[in-house]
């Protein structure tokens, strides 16, 4: 049974950014991650998955992955930034436009 770890960022009382992320058998999938246009580009979503990582490793997880979509360049260089490598391709996941979801995966 997964263990959900829902976290978001508030600044003045509004969401910045929210990750949420199951823990399975030891491991932290990540399901989505996302900061609000106003906030992009200014370190946040670096340090807040950083933080929510650090926290799935503390309730027990020793690897972490997640699937994004191929081509999409911000989430892919933030993940590599973080050291998670390619492990993964799911062709054709995402209809109509046909992209691959592409699996990223690191140890904790
Ligand atoms: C992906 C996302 C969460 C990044 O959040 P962010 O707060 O803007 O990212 P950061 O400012 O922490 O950037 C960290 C690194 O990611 C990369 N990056 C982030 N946005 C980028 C962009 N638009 N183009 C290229 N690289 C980008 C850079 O390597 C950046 O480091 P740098 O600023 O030193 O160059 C954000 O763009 C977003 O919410 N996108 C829409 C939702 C989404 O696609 N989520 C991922 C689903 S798998």
């Amino acid at each position: 049974m997964p263990l959900a770890m829902d976290r978001v960022v508030l600044v003045d009382g509004q969401v910045a950014a929210y990750c949420c992320l199951w823990l399975v058998a030891g491991e932290a999938q990540v399901q989505n991650l996302a900061v609000h246009p106003a906030f992009q580009r200014r370190g946040m979503g670096k340090f807040f998955l950083i933080q929510v990582l650090s926290q799935a490793r503390a309730a027990g997880a020793t690897r972490a992955s997640l699937e994004v979509r191929d081509g999409n360049l911000a989430a892919l260089y933030l993940y590599q930034s973080l050291g998670f490598c390619l492990e993964g391709r799911r062709p054709r996941y995402y209809q109509p436009e046909g992209k691959d979801a592409l699996l990223l995966g690191r140890n904790l």
